[in-house]
């Protein structure tokens, strides 16, 4: 009996040398060690010895059992190793590879202007003021002097919300809220959303518009051309030329229109410039004194000009954009060229 549990053994740890994964261990471990297993029916026959040699034998499969447990646990503990060494250079991370870089974002080409054209106010003293989009008749159309006949009233024009409501058709009203509020000297600009009933190549329904508001007690039609020229200078470049036309706007008086010599063709007369050589990019003009009488401001004291500019059509010009959905319909194609 103990040679036979000494060749078990043999054969045994022999056998284990050939198991070639955790399944086939667990199985060996069984056959060998298990309830049914081999060492179990060798020890049935330990019935059968005589009491002397019963605990010697007994000492002897003990042993074997205790090598061959130990001998499998160490086999169980080098493929768990092996295993796991395998998983974890499956798992690794391929750092040679080049990585997805992230989705660069761009400022939009009506932002990038809007914030140049007020640096440059800025840069010459003026403040950003701002007003409601949803406006009241009043600061709208009659405390800028337009009266309720005025064909700017148009419902061809305006957005009406009810009665009295509506939305804002131009920043001008901003220039009322802004006087109510201080006394001059005052300087300051308003950017914002406007909207009219309005929509092809060169209008859509929501627009930008930068405002502008100067009151001092001395301010001149000199004054207005002074910083507006440095304006067009500024915005699109040194050698730019700029002339001011009569014209007529109902809260200034005299009012005027500033053009650009045309950025497209030098002034030579293109498409763009309809042939004459030069661009409108501004309204302006002095505060009329009714507008003043709206606000209590005194007109025989102060004195003002104001002016409006469109921020879409001095940004078309500026890049020699020639339709304005593109502004709006965020075609990557189209934004890309602006980073
Ligand atoms: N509010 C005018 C418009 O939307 C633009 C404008 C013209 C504003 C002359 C002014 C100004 O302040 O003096 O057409």
């Amino acid at each position: 009996m103990k040679k036979l549990l000494e060749d078990m053994k043999e054969r045994a740890l022999k056998e284990l040398d050939a198991v070639k994964g955790t399944q086939e261990l667990r199985n060996f471990r069984v056959k060998l060690l298990g309830r049914k297993g081999e060492l179990k029916a060798i020890l049935t026959g330990m019935g059968r010895l005589s009491p002397e040699e019963r605990p010697l034998v007994g000492q002897i499969a003990n042993q074997v059992k205790v090598i061959l447990e130990k001998a499998i646990d160490e086999r169980e503990e080098f493929f768990r190793q092996k295993e796991e060494e395998e998983r974890l250079a499956l798992e690794r991370v391929d750092i040679t590879l080049p990585g997805r870089g992230p989705e660069l974002g761009g400022v939009h080409p009506l932002t990038r202007v809007l914030r140049e054209i007020e640096e440059v106010f800025i840069s010459m003293g003026f403040q950003v003021a701002q007003g409601p989009e949803i406006e009241m008749d009043y600061y709208n159309f009659e405390a800028l002097n337009i009266p309720s006949h005025h064909p700017a009233r148009d419902m061809q024009d305006t957005f009406y919300v009810s009665g009295g409501i509506l939305l804002r058709t131009h920043t001008s009203p901003v220039q009322i809220r802004v006087m109510e509020k201080v006394r001059p000297p005052i300087r300051v600009i308003s950017p914002g959303k406007v909207y009219r009933r309005d929509a092809d190549v060169s209008h859509t329904p929501m627009f930008h518009q930068v405002e502008g508001l100067l009151v001092d007690e001395i301010t001149t039609f000199g004054d207005l051309k002074g910083v507006l020229e440095e304006f067009a200078l500024r915005v699109f470049g040194p050698r730019t030329l700029v002339r001011f036309r009569p014209s007529y706007f109902p809260f200034t008086e005299p009012s005027a229109e500033m053009d650009i010599g045309c950025v497209i063709c030098g002034g030579k007369g293109c498409r763009v410039c309809k042939g004459s050589g030069w661009l409108e990019i501004l309204g302006c003009g002095m505060v009329d004194p009714a507008v003043f009488s709206f606000v209590d401001y005194d007109s025989q004291r102060y004195r003002g000009f104001a002016f409006g500019l469109g921020v879409e059509r001095i940004t078309m010009l500026k890049y020699g954009i020639d339709d304005i959905r593109l502004f709006y319909e965020n075609d990557l194609r189209f934004l890309r060229q602006f980073m």
